[in-house]
C-alpha cells in the first residue's frame, strides 16, 4: 500500500516514500558550499512558507505575475530521494536553497566547518501536533495513526515521523553558536510580517526597500498561496494526497490547538515542555 516508515535511529523513523537510508546518508555527506542557505525546520512549522519567503527575497522578479511557482524544485529536501536521484542525473542544477527536517546530529559536522547559513524557523509545538495529524489525515504514505488523542500521546513520545519536536529544537540551538545561524518563529512571521521579512534579509545579507517587502508578503500571504497552490503542483506529493480528506493550505493562523486539545492534555502538555524545555532561555513568543 506504500505506506512505510522506516526506523533509521533508535529515535527517528522517516517516510520510507521519502527518503531511504541511502539517501539519508547522502544528505549526512553532503559537501555543502558556503554560499548556500540551508532552510530547517521540524515538519509543519512554516517549511513551504519560508521557502517562498526566501526565494522571494533573492529573486521576486520571477514570481511577478506568475500564478504557480514550483518552490519545492527550487528549495529541495535534502534527504529526500529524489533529491539526490535528480542531482545525480544531472536532471536539476545544484540549488544554493535546501531544505530539512533533519535533526541536528545528522548535518551538524559538515555544516560547522562551512558558512553556510542556516534558518531554523520554530512553530508552537501544539499548533505543530494539530496541523501534523492533519496531514496524517491526507498524505496516503504516511501511517495511519488513528484518533487525535492517539497521535496526542504519539507526538509527546516523539514517536512521530521524524522523532520528537523537543530534541529537534533543543539539537539545533544546542548548536546555534558553532554555526552561522538564525532562529525565526511562525509566529513571529504571522505577527510582525514586516520585521520578520526585514530581519530574515539582512541575515541573508540582501537590502529590500520598504516596496520589497509589500511585494514579498503579498506573494507568501496565505491567500496567495493557498490560491496558487505550489505544492499540489508538485509531482512528487501530488499522487499521494487525498483532498477529500483535506488540504495542505489548511488554516494558516496561531493558536489552533485551543480548539484540539482537551483541557487535561493541555495540562499534560505543558508539563511535557516545561520538563523538556525548562533550561532553555531562548525566549519563545508561545511561551
Ligand atoms: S511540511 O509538510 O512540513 O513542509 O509543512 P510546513 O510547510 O512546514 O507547514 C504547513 C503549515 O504551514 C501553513 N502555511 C502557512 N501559514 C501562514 N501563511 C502561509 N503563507 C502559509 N503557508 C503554509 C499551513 O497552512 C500548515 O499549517 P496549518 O496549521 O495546518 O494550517
Amino acid at each position: 500500500d506504500g505506506i512505510n516508515v522506516i526506523e533509521v535511529t533508535e529515535d527517528i523513523s522517516l517516510s520510507g516514500h521519502l527518503c531511504s537510508q541511502e539517501s539519508l546518508n547522502i544528505a549526512t555527506n553532503f559537501q555543502f558550499q558556503d554560499s548556500d542557505i540551508l532552510l530547517v525546520t521540524f515538519p509543519k512549522s512554516g517549511t513551504i512558507w519560508t521557502q517562498y519567503i526566501l526565494n522571494l527575497i533573492f529573486n521576486k522578479e520571477k514570481f511577478q505575475n506568475q500564478n504557480s511557482i514550483p518552490t519545492i524544485s527550487l528549495n529541495p529536501w535534502l534527504e529526500h530521494i529524489n533529491f539526490s536521484e535528480s542531482l545525480a542525473k544531472g536532471e536539476v542544477s545544484r540549488s544554493h536553497f535546501i531544505t530539512t527536517h533533519l535533526p541536528a546530529k545528522f548535518l551538524v559536522s559538515n555544516l560547522k566547518n562551512s558558512k553556510v547559513r542556516v534558518v531554523y524557523v520554530a512553530r508552537n509545538p501544539k499548533d505543530v501536533l494539530v496541523s501534523y495529524y492533519h496531514f496524517h489525515n491526507f498524505v496516503k504514505f504516511l501511517p495511519d495513526i488513528g484518533s487525535f488523542d492517539n497521535f496526542f500521546d504519539q507526538f509527546l513520545e516523539g514517536k512521530v515521523v521524524y522523532g520528537s519536536w523537543f530534541n529537534h529544537i533543543k539539537g539545533w540551538l544546542g548548536v546555534q553558536h558553532e554555526l552561522n545561524f538564525f532562529v525565526i518563529t511562525y509566529e513571529e512571521l504571522s505577527q510582525k510580517p514586516h520585521q520578520s521579512i526585514q530581519s530574515l534579509a539582512n541575515f541573508l545579507g540582501k537590502k529590500l526597500e520598504p516596496e520589497d517587502v509589500e511585494t514579498i508578503l503579498h506573494y507568501c500571504s496565505f491567500s496567495f498561496m493557498s490560491q496558487n497552490n505550489p505544492v499540489k503542483i508538485n509531482p512528487i506529493f501530488q499522487p499521494f494526497f487525498d483532498h477529500s480528506k483535506g488540504q495542505f493550505f489548511r488554516k494558516g493562523i496561531i493558536e489552533n490547538w485551543k480548539e484540539y486539545l482537551s483541557p487535561e492534555q493541555n495540562i499534560r502538555f505543558n508539563k511535557v515542555y516545561q520538563a523538556e524545555m525548562g533550561e532553555l532561555t531562548f525566549k519563545f513568543p508561545w511561551s
